[in-house]
């Protein structure tokens, strides 16, 4: 069973100022393929988004890391910064294929400066923060996350049948 942590980056959430509709949309997407075991809302402050990714790669040994919003150009959005200092290696294909993508569908999409990437044997990707986005992007990752977790923990190809075509 995949064992899933979703955090969530806003400012404003996190004050409780708004609430947050990615996180809980993201679990719904997301339980059919695994257990989420950690949801939380940090502040837009990179030192806190790095702690929570390392925390559930190291602490909770989840397989895969997904968190929203903060990848945008504003000055607060910090979460790529963030990802790539805690991230041993980064996976370009993802955010390639996001952005490539949802520019077909929002050409705004590659203003979004998401990175993903490998701690330990945790997959870790950035979403952008809108529910619109964060659907979107779901959809075209989705499909290649059990070959790139089953690579991480070092299966190899052959249970590749069912994800590659
Ligand atoms: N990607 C998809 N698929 N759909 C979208 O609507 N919105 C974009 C982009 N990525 C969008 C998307 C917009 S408008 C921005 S500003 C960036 O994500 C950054 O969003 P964030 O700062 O909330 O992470």
């Amino acid at each position: 069973m995949m064992k899933i942590v979703i955090i969530t980056v806003s400012d404003s959430c996190s004050e409780g100022k708004r609430e947050d509709t990615s996180g809980p949309l993201i679990k719904q997407i997301i339980e059919g393929m695994g257990k989420v075991i950690e949801y939380e809302i940090v502040a837009d402050e990179k030192a806190s988004i790095s702690q929570a990714i390392k925390e559930a790669a190291d602490e909770l040994k989840a397989d895969l890391v997904l968190t929203t919003g903060g990848t945008g150009l504003s000055l607060r959005d910090v979460t790529p910064e963030a990802t790539r200092e805690v991230v041993e290696k980064k996976i370009p294909g993802f955010a390639e294929l996001m952005r490539q993508k949802s520019f077909e569908i929002t050409p705004t999409a590659i203003l979004s400066r998401a990175i993903a990437g490998i701690r330990g044997k945790s997959l870790v990707i950035n979403l952008p923060g809108s529910p619109k986005a964060v659907k979107e992007c779901l959809d075209i990752i989705l499909p290649l996350v059990p070959h790139a977790l089953d690579m991480i923990k070092g299966k190899g190809h052959e249970n590749s049948a069912g994800y590659l075509q």
